[in-house]
Parts: C-alpha cells; structure tokens; sequence
C-alpha cells in the first residue's frame, strides 16, 4: 500500500507517517520542513510548498493508494492565514489529484470545529464559528465537490505526543494550577495514534464519501487537570477562577491585535472564542457502529502522552 501524508511534519502528520510505516506501508511525507518526521526511519520526505502545486509534480499521485490531506493551519492571528492553508492548499491538492489520474482514496483532515459548538453529529447542519472552523468547512466542500473517492475525518481536540496545541495547559498543569469558568467547558478528545488507526481501519471497509467524528472521550478541563494531577504525581492542583467578562476582553484584544500585526501564534481571538464555547461534543456512533475501537484506551494513552513530555524535557 502506497500512501502520501500532507502535513507530514507536524503533529498529527508525523503520527500518521509513523502508524502506516508500522504498518508496513510504503509511506511519503510532504511538508515544507522536516520537523518531527527527523525522528521517525523508514519514511520518505518531499519538501514541497501546497501552495505552489508545481513542487508536486516530481511525485507520480497516481501512483498513490491513499492521500490523507493532513496539512493546515489551526493557529493564526489573522483569519486570512486560515483561508490561504486550509482552502487554497487543498483546492491546489485536488486539482493536483484531478489531473494526475489519482484512482486511490483521498482522506481529508477536518475537524469538529467545521460542525460548530454543541453536540454534533455528522449529519447536522454545519454552523462553524471561528474563521478556522469556517475554513475548514469550505476545506471540505472543496474535496466534496471534487470527482474523487473521499472520506472526510472530523476529530476533535487531538492530543498526544509532540503536541504543541495542548502543550500549553500542561504547563499551567504542572504548576499547580488550572482554569475553572462559571460553566464546566466539556469537550471530546481523541488520541493522535487512534486517529491514525481510524484511518488504517477505514481502509478496510466499502465506504466511499462518508463524513466521520471520531473521539476517544469527552472530559471537563477540570477532569483533564486532575488526570494530569495523578499522571505528574502533583500533590496538589489549584482552580483559578477566570470570569467570562475577562475571556470577553481577551478575545477583542487578541482580535486587534491580529488585524494590526497579521502575525500567527497559538492564542488568538479565534482561540480564545473557541474556549468560550461550553461544548465541543462529537457522537461518535457512526464510526463505533462500523465496529471501530480506539486501539490505544483514553487513559493509558494520556500517560504514554504526559511522559513523553516529562522524558522529552518539554515538561
Ligand atoms: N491539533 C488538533 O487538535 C486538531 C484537531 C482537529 C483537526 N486538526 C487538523 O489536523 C491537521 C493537522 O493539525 P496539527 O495539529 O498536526 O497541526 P501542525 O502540527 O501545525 O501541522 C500542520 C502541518 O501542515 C503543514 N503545512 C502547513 N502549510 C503548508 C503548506 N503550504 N504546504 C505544505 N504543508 C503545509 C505543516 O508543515 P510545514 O510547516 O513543514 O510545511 C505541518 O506539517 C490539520 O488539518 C488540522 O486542522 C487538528
């Protein structure tokens, strides 16, 4: 099996490569920089900018069984950014697979953010509220509407090992401390190596042009922060209380603050108004009822997770 990951040196992307790798595939990986893919043998690497299709064309795509288009952009100051990765980098790929003759199966990396807040199922009417979610909606119509065989993956909050995303709250985490609202925020998780295994699983079924949420769990921040707590070995674990108004007031500074300096980052009004949310909850029964389960359980992967960060020394 011949597979070509997008995105391959970022978090998600590197996961992918190194599952199918395991798996005995042939893999190749695509992304401007090397990033985390120096650490995982076996995988080949093409240094290729998506938005300029051209630094595609050594690569013979029809050649390919599967592409997962992992790459995009979940982070940025400024909505514009958004739009150029998680839209014109996958209407360049598609074109790209269009013309190229591409029999095989292309895997589009969503997110639940494309569904919108609340507790979705793949079937309810989209409502995206971020300019990420937003764009990652239009990301989608792009593949739907394309002539090719297409599977569309929405996960949730991903974590695991060489997450920066999440990074973040760990080190609040590890000082003792965590934020706590006037309402609980739940969200749903899924570990980044289960959604490789979706994806492995997925290309063993009769499916073609499905829309899938998957998760491994829904959890308060609160959960997640005692969790860590047990996983640290921390003794004690503090919540801060932050008033919604002050979320509110982050959100419009951040926001100006991107439409001056147009500069990416991890927190941005977009972020902040996704934290605002109350619930980000996927059903995931349509992915359970093909009979999938999360090779790698919540907890245990949450360890393996927590001390990765401990050994790597980024915690
Ligand atoms: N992290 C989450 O919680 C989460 C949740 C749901 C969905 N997702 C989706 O999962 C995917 C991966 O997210 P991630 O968290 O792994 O992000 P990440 O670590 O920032 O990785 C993003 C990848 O996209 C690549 N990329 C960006 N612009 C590119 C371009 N012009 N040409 C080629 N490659 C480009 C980057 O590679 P270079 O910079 O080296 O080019 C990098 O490898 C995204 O589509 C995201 O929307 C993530």
């Amino acid at each position: 099996m011949k597979v070509l990951v997008t995105g391959a040196s970022g978090f998600l992307g590197s996961h992918l490569c190194e599952y199918f790798q395991n798996c005995g595939f042939d893999v190749v990986g695509v992304s401007r920089k090397r990033g985390f893919l120096k650490d995982i043998s076996g995988v080949k690497w093409l240094k290729c900018d998506l938005l300029e299709p051209e630094s595609l064309k050594s690569l013979s795509l029809f050649d390919f069984d599967v592409v997962v288009h992992n790459a995009g952009l979940v982070s940025a100051a400024h909505p514009d950014y958004f739009w150029e990765v998680n839209v014109r980098v996958t209407l360049n790929l598609v074109h790209m697979l269009e013309s190229s003759d591409f029999k095989g199966r292309l895997f589009h990396i969503s997110s639940l953010a494309a569904s919108g807040p609340g507790v979705k199922r793949e079937e309810d009417e989209c409502r995206p509220i971020t300019s990420y979610g937003k764009s990652k909606l239009v990301g989608e119509e792009v593949v739907k509407s394309s002539s090719l065989d297409w599977v569309v993956v929405r996960p949730p909050v991903i974590f695991g090992e060489r997450d920066r995303g999440l990074y973040v709250l760990y080190s609040l985490f590890k000082k003792g401390i965590y934020p706590r609202w006037s309402v609980e925020r739940c969200v749903s998780v899924v570990y980044a190596r289960n959604v490789a295994a979706f994806i492995r699983f997925l290309l063993d079924e009769d499916l073609s042009r499905e829309v899938f949420f998957l998760k491994d769990k829904d959890l308060t921040w609160s959960e997640m922060a005692h969790l860590f707590k047990k996983v640290y070995g921390k003794r004690v674990m503090v919540p801060v209380f932050v008033p919604e108004f002050v979320l509110a007031l982050f959100q419009r500074g951040f926001d100006f603050a991107g439409c001056v300096a147009k500069k990416g980052g991890i927190l941005s009004g977009d972020k902040i108004l996704e934290l605002r949310q109350k619930q980000w909850i996927a059903v995931d029964d349509k992915a359970k009822s093909r009979g999938f389960r999360p090779p790698f359980e919540f907890e245990t992967a949450f360890e393996r997770t927590i001390n990765w960060y401990r050994l790597s020394g980024w915690l």
